[in-house]
Parts: C-alpha cells; structure tokens; sequence
C-alpha cells in the first residue's frame, strides 16, 4: 500500500480529535445554547400590545364611580408619584432615585399623546395587574405593581373610571437615566420571574373583616411594606423581614412591627392621630416621606382609615401594651423636668439654648404640639438620619399639625453642634448605645439636601 496507509484511521481521528476541533464543536455547541437562551428568554419576556381605544368620555361613568376612585386614588398615593411640586396633576416627572439610577414617573392623565388617554381598561388593568405598559413593554418595579396586582377588578375599574375623567396634561416622559444593563425593560421579566408573583388579594379567614381590609388596603393599595421592608440586592422587598423597617429617599422609615425602637407603643390611639393626621400625642410628627402618606391618608374614608389602623396595629400588637403607657410617660417627663442650669456638657447646653424653649414637657402629661423627645422614634432608632434631617430642616407648616411649625437650624448650627445635640438627647433619653461618627454623618446629610435642591 502507499503511505497514505500510516494515516490514521477515520474512526480513530474521532475518539482523540485535535484541540482546535474540540474547541469550535464547544464553540457550536456555546452558539447553539446562547440563541436557544435569548430566544427562550425573548419569547418568555414577550407581551403583545394592546390596541388603542377612544378614551371614554365622563358620561360613560357614573358619578358615583369617580368619586370611589378617587378614593382609591388616594390611599394608592397615585398624585403624589405620579405629580411634581408646581407642575400639574398625573403629568409625571416624579424622579426616584436607587442603586440602579433614576426612574421618573410617567404621565398618566388622559391625554392620547403624552399620557393614556388611548388606553383601553384592559391595558390599564394589565399594567396594574402584570406591571406591562400598552406597548407590551415591562415596566419598572419603581412602579409598585407588585402591590397594585392584589387589587380587585373593580377596583381598578373605578380607579380606570377616576383617571380617564381628569384633565389631560400634553407633556412627554422625561426619559430614565439608568446605569446599564437595569435600563433594559425585557431584563424585568427575569425581575418578575424571581420576585413577582401576580394575583389578587387573598383574605386569612382567621382574621375579621376589618383586618382583611386593612391589609388589602395596606398590602394591595397603599403599600406601606415598599417603604417600610428593607430590600435585597436587585430591589426586591425581603418577604421575611416584612415591616421591619427601612432606608428610603434618604429617611428611616422605621420597623412597624414589634421591632419599633419607640418605648412607646403604637395603639390603635396612636396609630389613627399619626396615620389620618401626621401627629400623635406622644410619637410626634410624620416628617419626610412619611409627611406625604399622612395627607393623602386623610382623604381616605372612615372605614378604610380604621380598617388600616387595625390591621397596623397588629403587626406589633401595640394595644396589648397600654398598661405600659402611664410609665413610659412618667420615665420621658423626669428627663423633662431636670434642672436646666445643672446641665454641664456641650450637648446638654446646646439643647436648652435651642430645643428646651419648645421641647419641655410637664406632668402630668405630655403635649401633643410639642412632641416629647424622650418618647420619639428618631432618636431610638439604631440610625439617626431622621433626626439629623429634623434638625437641619425643622417640621414645615405642611407637614404635622396645621400652623405649627419647627425651625430648622441647618445655618444656625454646625455640623458638630447638631451632633452633640443629637448624641446629648440619645444618651439622656435612651438606654441605647451612641451613635458613631454622627458629625460625619450630619456633614453627608447636608451635602445630599444640598445636592437635591432645583
Ligand atoms: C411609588 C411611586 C408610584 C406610585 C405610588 C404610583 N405610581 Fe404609577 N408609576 C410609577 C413609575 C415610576 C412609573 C413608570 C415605570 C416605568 O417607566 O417602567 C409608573 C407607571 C404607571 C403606569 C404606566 C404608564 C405608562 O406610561 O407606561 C400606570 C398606568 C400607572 N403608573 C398608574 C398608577 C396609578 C393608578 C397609581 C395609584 C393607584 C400609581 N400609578 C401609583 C410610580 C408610581
Ligand atoms: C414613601 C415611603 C413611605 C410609605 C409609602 C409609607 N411610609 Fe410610613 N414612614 C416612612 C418614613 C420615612 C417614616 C419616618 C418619618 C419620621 O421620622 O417622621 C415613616 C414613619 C411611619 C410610622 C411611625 C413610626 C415611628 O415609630 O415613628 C408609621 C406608624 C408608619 N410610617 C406607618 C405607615 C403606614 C401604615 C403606611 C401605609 C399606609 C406607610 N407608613 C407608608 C416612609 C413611608
Ligand atoms: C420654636 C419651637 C421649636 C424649637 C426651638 C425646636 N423644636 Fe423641635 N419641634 C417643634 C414642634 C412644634 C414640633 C412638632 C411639629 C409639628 O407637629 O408640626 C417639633 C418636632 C420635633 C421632633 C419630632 C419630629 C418627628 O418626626 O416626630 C424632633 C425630633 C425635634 N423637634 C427635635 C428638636 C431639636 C433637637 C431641637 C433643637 C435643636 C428642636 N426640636 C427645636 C418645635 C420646636
């Protein structure tokens, strides 16, 4: 035979092929499962779009309709994302903020250019439901459908009812500025595939009817856990930490279950002056973010207030520790009644030159119009921002109880004075450890106030 005998059989050259084969077969193969993936994943993240429709004229609805979603509206917080200070209702423009940048809020007013006025009710209820706009496209979990999905379809068809019958605004969406790959919309079906689950409310037979509503309008409408549950790394509320407290928009939004730092404990009392009025008697003012949900809770109806207030109640069980009011009290006002000119530290003489005229307490209780500072969340709480930003910028004549005001001594005082304040009020009201690095922090907090003003 010739030479071409030595070269070595077919068969053989398969079972030990050379290095650059293998690599381009793993290569194919690679190639193969890439597009197999994205289509998969393409195909799974698909949503059809849903034709426009007329927007419907105000006749189609009854009266009665609005005005329950308007109600709806309220508890659901929908002006207060979904509008910009001075700018007009539902046009958008509401900039959040995150790790993943900034997300602004669309407009959702009726126009059929800028905003839904083309939408039919079963996009809006799409988009409530699934989180998917009316081009099919998946929006931003900045848009707490995660909530919104447990709604009933009715009331979403009031709350469609409510929106088609407001004032279109013509403004366009002020475009997002996300840090990639988070801009991507079809990426959030793989968000919704690990944190969403649609679907409507279920009720715990256990519980009465006024529990069950209170946590649908908790849970469904007004989604206090978005605030108030900390966050994991891609922005999904931590199910097993539910409520127990978090950072949001630079504010403490504090722990509502049995965790609550607060000697004081929230009563159902407390619970329906600070929810429905943004001041209780004894845990002061719903400042900051807080300040905007207490409002919008007073539109709320009677009924669904209470029902509210039952079902917040009974993350902590608050009620069950009414005995201990009269005590916590009587430990707060003592502190109140020390002899001011006793007092030696840096911290203790700032805070009678510039809190004690307001902040003084007498037995034997306590005035609601001067919250007591020994009972105050803020000053428990393991983070001090919220007091640091109380401080700088005092309460505003909006917020709180109506024509009562607190200064804000953002230029008056230095960034180490609002320190030694705030370390003298947590070393003489709380048994808890010193806050560190406070002049640093109180430094961070001004540069980010300062950064957010226009
Ligand atoms: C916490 C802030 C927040 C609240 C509260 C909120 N929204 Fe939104 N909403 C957003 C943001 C942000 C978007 C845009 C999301 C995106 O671009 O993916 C949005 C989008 C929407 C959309 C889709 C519109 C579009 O142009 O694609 C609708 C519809 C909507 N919201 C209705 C409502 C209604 C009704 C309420 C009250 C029941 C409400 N929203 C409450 C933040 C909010
Ligand atoms: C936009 C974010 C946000 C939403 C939504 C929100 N909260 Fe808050 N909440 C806060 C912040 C921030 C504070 C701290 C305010 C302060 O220090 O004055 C707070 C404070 C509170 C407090 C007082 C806690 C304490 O110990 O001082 C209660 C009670 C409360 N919220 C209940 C609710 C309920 C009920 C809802 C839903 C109806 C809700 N919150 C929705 C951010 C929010
Ligand atoms: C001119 C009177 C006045 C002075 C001075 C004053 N406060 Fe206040 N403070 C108030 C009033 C009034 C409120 C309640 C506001 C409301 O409910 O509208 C308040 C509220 C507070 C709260 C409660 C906020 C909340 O979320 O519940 C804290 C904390 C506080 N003040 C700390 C201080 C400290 C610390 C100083 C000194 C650096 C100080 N205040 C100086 C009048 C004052």
């Amino acid at each position: 035979m010739t030479s071409q005998g030595e070269v070595p059989p077919k068969e053989s050259a398969a079972s030990s092929p050379r290095p650059q084969g293998r690599f381009i077969r793993f290569a194919v193969y690679f190639a193969i499962l890439v597009v197999v993936g994205v289509v998969g994943f393409a195909a799974f993240a698909w949503r059809p779009s849903i034709a426009e429709g007329p927007t419907p004229t105000a006749a189609s609805f009854s009266p009665v309709l609005i005005e329950q979603g308007a109600r709806l509206a309220a508890s659901g917080f929908c002006a207060s994302c979904h509008s910009v200070a001075g700018g007009k209702p539902f046009a958008g423009g509401y900039a959040m903020k995150s790790g993943f940048g900034t997300i602004y809020s669309t407009n959702i007013s009726p126009d059929r250019e800028t905003g839904i006025g083309a939408w039919t009710e079963e996009a809006f209820r799409r988009a409530m439901h699934e989180g998917v706009a009316r081009d099919g496209s998946h929006l931003f979990p900045a848009f707490p459908y995660d909530h919104f999905t447990k709604l009933s379809d009715s009331d979403i068809h009031a709350l469609y009812a409510y929106m088609m019958t407001r004032t279109p605004v013509s403004q366009r969406d002020h475009p997002n500025e996300m840090i990639f790959p988070f801009g991507i919309r079809s990426l959030q079906a793989g968000w919704k595939l690990l944190f969403f689950r649609a679907g409507r409310f279920v009720p715990d037979t256990q519980e009465s009817p006024l529990w069950n509503r209170g946590a649908y309008v908790a849970e469904g409408l007004s989604h206090c856990s978005a605030c108030h549950t900390p966050r994991g790394p891609l922005g999904e509320e931590l199910k097993n930490r539910l409520y127990q407290g978090a950072v949001v928009d630079g504010w403490f939004a504090p722990a509502l279950t049995a965790a609550n730092p607060s000697p004081m404990p929230w009563t159902t009392d407390e619970l329906q002056r600070y929810l429905t009025t943004g001041i209780s008697k004894y845990h002061g003012t719903a400042a900051g973010p807080m300040a905007t949900v207490s409002r919008e809770l007073a539109d709320v109806p009677p009924e669904d207030q209470r029902a509210l207030v039952a079902y917040i109640e009974s993350l902590s069980s608050g009620d069950s520790r009414t005995a201990e009011v009269n005590p916590v009290v009587a430990t707060a006002l003592k502190s109140d009644a020390q002899d001011h000119t006793r007092i030696r530290e840096a911290g203790g003489r700032l805070f009678v030159s510039a809190c004690a005229s307001c902040h003084y307490n007498r037995a034997p209780d306590v005035n609601p119009e001067r919250p007591d500072l020994g009972l105050n969340t803020a000053i428990f709480l393991d983070d001090p921002r919220n007091l640091i930003h109380v401080i700088l910028d005092g309460i505003s004549a909006k917020d709180g109880a109506p024509g009562i005001v607190m200064p804000g001594f953002a230029r008056g005082m230095t960034n180490e004075d609002v320190a030694l304040v705030a370390s003298y009020l947590r070393a003489t009201r709380t048994d808890k450890a010193p806050w560190p690095d406070l002049a640093k922090q109180v430094a961070q907090i001004r540069a980010e106030e300062q950064g957010a003003k226009p």
